[in-house]
């Protein structure tokens, strides 16, 4: 594990308080959402699996009506479809995945977290709001002593882990299946599978899988 994060960060310090207003802009937006939707879960959404997973998956941010309606990290966005379904098929979920918190689904040695816990507006954080966040990035990275590989899930992702763990980003480029050693850690990069990017054919679910087939082979 590299120096720049703490081995043990204390959980505190890997979710932001559930009335964050770190962000000012990202605060507002959740004051109207809450007023809007006040049936949604509305506050920062916190990390989903087991702490001490082997698998960190990093995404971009919760989207309005999924992440920040449910409460769990792409569960009810378009993104959590090929996600889920794709960790199911490697071994690192168990169970169905419904769209609901309360579907029952279990992450195995794999934990789900976001490089911008707040919904943005949009679905666009903007940069002091990544680097905002990114002390809770770089202590979630520092809850697993097993962790051993990363995959970020499109640029932004990607960026945000090289910062936390006090990487350049020039010494590491962001390549849909690229690897990148770091210390112990391999980081594999992925495009985001976001609604966007699967329907304009930048990202396949072929191209999706052959990015978790190296990690499980990575992982053993
Ligand atoms: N939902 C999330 O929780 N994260 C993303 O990056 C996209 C959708």
């Amino acid at each position: 594990m590299p120096s720049t994060v703490s081995s043990r960060a204390p959980q505190s310090r890997a979710e932001p308080p559930q009335d964050c207003r770190v962000c000012a802009r990202l605060a507002a937006f959740r004051d109207i959402n809450r007023s809007s939707y006040p049936d949604f879960f509305n506050a920062p959404v916190p990390s989903f699996g087991p702490a001490d997973a082997a698998l960190l998956i990093v995404g971009l941010a919760p989207g309005l009506k999924g992440a920040n309606q449910t409460g769990r990290p792409f569960t009810g966005d378009y993104a959590g479809d090929l996600l889920y379904e794709t960790l199911g098929e490697f071994g690192f979920a168990r169970g169905t995945y419904r769209a609901d918190p309360n579907d029952g689904l279990e992450l195995v040695d794999c934990r789900i977290t976001n490089a911008v816990r707040c919904v943005p507006p949009q679905n666009k954080p903007i940069g002091a709001e990544i680097k905002a966040c990114r002390p809770f990035l770089a202590a979630t990275l520092g809850q697993s002593d097993s962790l051993k590989a990363i995959v970020a899930l499109g640029r932004i992702a990607h960026d945000s882990v090289l910062s936390a763990l006090g990487q350049r980003r020039a010494a590491f480029p962001f390549g849909h299946n690229a690897r990148h050693e770091i210390g112990s850690l391999t980081l594999f990069d992925s495009y985001h599978c976001s609604r966007y990017n699967t329907n304009t054919g930048r990202l396949t679910p072929e191209m999706f899988k052959a990015v978790f087939a190296a990690v499980r082979q990575e992982i053993g």
